[in-house]
């Protein structure tokens, strides 16, 4: 082993005492402030009220209540769009709420004696209530109990009304909805379908298109997005046609069969640049730690558990004399974790270099033993040991920080930035389950994740920000 390691290995064990336990910062979750992308046409908030179940001998499972009688199946559509594919049969209000509860909706309804309709919202504007004794066809599943009618439906709530009393905001973005448009396969609006971390719902869908440089963005059928710069060649549609749930995240509307939800971007430039303050680091950034926060871009119903992290460097594999680390939030792994800096001010600045902390009289090499190699879309962020790359090779210095993008008094902002960039983007960094890992799902950082990785889930990322502290 060379010295040079020999003594890296040392520090390293000195670090590993300085550094048993990880910091690790839960962030609150956001709050609703002003960067606000609107879920389209929701409507309005049903009031919830107490509701004293009608029937004798019906159960209505815990945490259900009967909700109201309405007219469906309307000029305006159904009231709610999931039908079930239970037997009509052994229809009963306790078994549509069964299966509606078990597949995570909050409203379930029943029609016409044997129907079975769940959903998360109620669909039609303008709802037609009705006297709740006009829904009383008989249940097929038990004739003592009422299903509804022709065209009216019981609807059941599981008192979930979060989302419909306060509309989904998105935390840090600056698309806002356009409307909803036509869009067929002969004719597409918009050029580009792309894939989205966590799955296609619109700020994850925003968030792509503004990676690969595109001002609009549209989520179509449930699970599409869609990128472009214009609506021109489309025609624009109801409000009311853009109603289908996202499958990502049921908190919000993609579109529909041939129908877009288009948004589109409007950063404020006057604080927003996306591009790295070259040569203008803050004077803060002259000292030789630095902790980068990562921060979940948008708090999600489907992204529970994590709520941002302290990143580190962590060694990952070694063979011979060469070692490789990479950036994890990792927050079990127990093995060696170093600090980072932008290297100093002498040096150029964007080298992304571990930093570490020598212990009194032990001089350590210098510059650092491992250092930044080049950044790949869709992979992490690694470091390799210096001794043992290319002859000429210096590293990567595509690092940079930007003033924060998000006002200075915004909720959603742990700290007043600045944020960190590779390659000049701001809008690509992830945190990834690496399945190959160890530990395995380890939260691994990753520039731009890619669909089909063999070691990561793209539905299952998590779009960060990386704030500088
Ligand atoms: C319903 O939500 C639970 C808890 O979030 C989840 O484990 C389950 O997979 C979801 N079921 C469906 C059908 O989406
Ligand atoms: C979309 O618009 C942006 C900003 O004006 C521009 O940079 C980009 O090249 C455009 N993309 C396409 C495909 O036209
Ligand atoms: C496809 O969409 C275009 C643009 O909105 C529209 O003009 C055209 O009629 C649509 N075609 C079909 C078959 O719906
Ligand atoms: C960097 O830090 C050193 C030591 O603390 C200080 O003397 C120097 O002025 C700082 N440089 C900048 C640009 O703030
Ligand atoms: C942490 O270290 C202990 C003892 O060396 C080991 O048994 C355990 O597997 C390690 N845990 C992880 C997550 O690496
Ligand atoms: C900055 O880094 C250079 C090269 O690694 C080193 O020679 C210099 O002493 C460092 N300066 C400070 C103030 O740490
Ligand atoms: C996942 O973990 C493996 C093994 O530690 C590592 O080589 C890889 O860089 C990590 N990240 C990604 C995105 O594959």
């Amino acid at each position: 082993m060379p010295r040079a390691q020999n003594i890296f290995r040392q520090v390293i064990f000195t670090v590993l005492l300085i550094f048993v336990q990880v910091c690790v910062h839960n962030l609150a979750k956001a709050t609703p402030g002003i960067p606000v992308l609107p879920r389209p046409n929701f409507n309005p908030a049903p009031s919830p009220r107490l509701v004293v179940p009608r029937q004798s001998g019906s159960s209505i499972p815990n945490g259900w209540q009967f909700f109201s009688c309405f007219v469906d199946n309307t000029a305006a559509g159904r009231l709610l769009t999931t039908e079930s594919n239970l037997p009509s049969n052994t229809m009963t209000p306790a078994e549509c709420i069964g299966y509606c509860s078990a597949n995570n909706w909050s409203y379930a309804g029943v029609e016409y004696g044997g129907e079975c309709w769940c959903d998360e919202y109620l669909h039609q504007v303008g709802f037609q209530e009705t006297a709740s004794s006009n829904c009383n066809m008989p249940c097929n599943g038990d004739a003592t109990q009422t299903c509804g009618g022709p065209n009216l439906i019981d609807v059941y709530w599981n008192g979930d009304f979060e989302q419909e009393g306060n509309p989904v905001t998105l935390s840090r973005s600056f698309w806002s909805f356009v409307g909803c448009f036509v869009d067929n396969v002969s004719q597409r609006t918009f050029p580009a379908q792309v894939q989205a971390v966590g799955g296609v719902y619109p700020p994850s869908c925003a968030d792509a298109c503004a990676f690969y440089g595109y001002t609009m963005m549209g989520t179509e059928y449930g699970d599409e997005c869609w990128c472009g710069n214009s609506t021109d060649t489309a025609s624009q549609a109801p409000d009311t046609d853009c109603v289908m749930t996202c499958s990502a995240d049921r908190d919000y509307y993609c579109g529909n069969a041939n129908r877009l939800s288009v948004y589109q971007n409007n950063p404020p430039a006057e604080t927003y640049t996306n591009e790295c303050l070259a040569g203008q680091l803050p004077s803060w950034l002259n000292v030789t730690r630095l902790s980068i926060l990562a921060s979940p871009k948008e708090p999600s119903t489907l992204q529970t558990g994590w709520n941002g992290a302290v990143l580190r460097i962590i060694d990952v594999l070694t063979v011979g004399d060469t070692t490789w680390s990479l950036l994890s939030a990792c927050q079990n792994c127990n093995i060696t974790w170093i600090d980072l800096s932008f290297g100093n001010n002498t040096d150029p600045q964007g080298f992304l270099v571990p930093t570490v902390p020598y212990p009194e009289g032990i001089q350590g090499p210098n510059p650092s033993p491992i250092i930044s190699i080049d950044l790949h879309q869709g992979e992490s962020v690694i470091f390799q040991t210096e001794a043992t790359l290319p002859d000429g090779y210096n590293g990567y210095d595509g690092y940079c920080a930007s003033e924060s993008p998000y006002p200075d008094d915004s909720p959603y902002s742990p700290t007043n930035g600045p944020i960190f960039l590779g390659n000049g983007h701001a809008d690509n960094w992830a945190i990834c389950q690496n399945i190959s890992a160890s530990p395995v799902n380890r939260l691994d950082l990753v520039f731009q994740p890619v669909a089909q990785h063999p070691n990561y889930m793209l539905e299952d990322c998590i779009a960060v920000d990386l704030f500088l502290e």
